[in-house]
């Protein structure tokens, strides 16, 4: 009997995403370097150390592995403390070294997608005030026209900044990644000297490169008010979704930046996006409740959703398409530039990999302009405030003797890149209780 194949369009982009903190290693000129040596801010004072030990080489052997299992693209990130460890001196070593990474990637095969800020400021940057110094756009253009100019050659589709809500959220009002505040007027400053910092960045990799792509990586998170007809459900709902998901896109199409009750123009920011990067990981339900704590509201994961065995995140495939109808309101070309799950046991990886790339595929046939998919991650890597607790690799990893293992979906993901297409032959390989779900009848 046939079976059916959910083919992707020709010349769809696969690839897996690092950043350069998180797998590079030996490095203790950044924020978090220091930030990890101060008890309590790494779940088991987790340190990156020496981590995958990219730096030193070791990203040819991963690379490898990506583009033996079809990968058609790699997202990384450089890491601006190495480029510019001190504000006067440019460090032409490491450009080089960037030079040799992106070359490799080129030669394997995978078409690099850069980073130039995920998450990880130069010390000299963050101790003169961080994204709060109003200096800091003309801080960060200086650093990108420098890495850009260097780098051009090699590269033509730039990230300039990772989840910018990501690091207001975490850094300014929960106080779990550094500079560690719980301040809603410093996380509005920082968050405006980001959107400035991005739109002058924009401008300048288009003068020094004027075919690049450029866009930022958003992280949406599914907001669904418990109780569909509550008025109050549906105001803290909305809230979330405007303050977390929407404020930074809605700045980089209007030039409006709006906030908790804060509100300003940027007009230079508008229309500084080529394509939309979109991160998605789980959806949370929303309740009212009649108290300050926690911005009046409780939150936890949709009943239909599979937790990750630590609760960290949780599989909930419908997400996927609420991100990329939100996103497709951008009418922008959309990459996938981050999508996964923590799991050492890799069972639910796979059925999250299958259910959300399944959910793609819907959208694609709903000409939506999807361009790739990027995996988070290739292997597993420093992941932040949580040390070396969570997995969220294809590849497993082994810290003490730097060993790789492939988890069963690194094999699942290379037979999805190398066919363009999920098939029923790889669901029954690699998952088969879901045959009747994506193959009914
Ligand atoms: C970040 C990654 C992180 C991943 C998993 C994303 O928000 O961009 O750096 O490792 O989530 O938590």
């Amino acid at each position: 009997m046939p079976q059916a194949t959910y083919h992707f369009p020709e010349g769809f982009v696969w690839g897996s995403a690092t950043a350069a903190h998180q797998v590079e290693g030996s490095n203790n000129n950044n924020d978090w370097a220091d930030w990890e040596t101060r008890d309590g801010h790494i779940e088991e004072n987790g340190r990156c150390d020496l981590s995958c030990d990219w730096w030193n080489g070791r990203w040819r052997e991963d690379l490898d592995r990506a583009a033996e299992s079809g990968q058609t693209s790699h997202r990384l990130s450089l890491e601006w403390s190495r480029i510019q460890p001190t504000p006067d001196r440019w460090d032409e070593n490491a450009l080089d070294r960037y030079r040799t990474i992106l070359q490799g990637m080129i030669e394997r095969g995978l078409q690099p997608l850069v980073t130039l800020h995920h998450f990880t400021l130069p010390r000299w940057f963050a101790e003169g005030g961080g994204w709060e110094n109003d200096d800091s756009p003309l801080l960060f253009d200086t650093y990108v026209r420098r890495t850009v100019t260097a780098l051009k050659e090699y590269n033509n589709c730039w990230v300039t900044i990772n989840e910018p809500n990501v690091i207001i959220y975490r850094g300014y009002m929960e106080g779990a990644f550094p500079p560690g505040k719980n301040d809603p007027g410093a996380a509005f400053h920082a968050l405006c000297n980001l959107v400035r910092s991005h739109a002058i960045a924009y401008h300048t990799i288009h003068e020094v490169q004027p075919r690049a792509q450029v866009g930022m990586a958003h992280q949406y998170r599914g907001f669904i008010p418990a109780h569909k007809f509550s008025p109050l459900d549906a105001a803290v709902t909305a809230f979330n979704h405007q303050s977390f998901n929407k404020v930074f896109p809605r700045a980089l199409a209007d030039g409006r930046v709006r906030f908790l009750h804060k509100s300003t123009r940027l007009p230079a920011a508008a229309g500084t996006q080529d394509f939309f990067g979109l991160n998605y990981y789980t959806c949370d339900i929303v309740a009212f409740r009649p108290s300050p704590k926690n911005l009046f509201q409780a939150r936890w994961y949709p009943p239909e959703a599979e937790p990750s065995r630590t609760g960290f995140n949780a599989s909930y495939p419908p997400g996927m398409t609420m991100a990329l109808n939100w996103a497709n309101s951008y009418h922008l070309p959309i990459l996938i530039t981050e999508n996964g799950i923590e799991d050492s046991q890799d069972g639910l990886r796979r059925r999250y990999l299958l259910s959300h790339l399944h959910q793609v595929w819907h959208a694609l046939n709903h000409n939506m302009p999807i361009r790739g998919y990027y995996h988070w991650s290739l292997i597993d890597n420093f992941e932040w405030e949580r040390g070396w607790t969570l997995q969220f690799g294809l590849w497993a990893f082994d810290r003490e003797t730097q060993v790789r293992t492939a988890r069963p979906s690194a094999d699942l993901y290379a037979a999805i890149c190398k066919e363009n297409a999920i098939s029923h032959a790889m669901v029954k390989e690699f998952s088969p209780a879901m045959l009747p779900d994506l193959f009914p009848g």
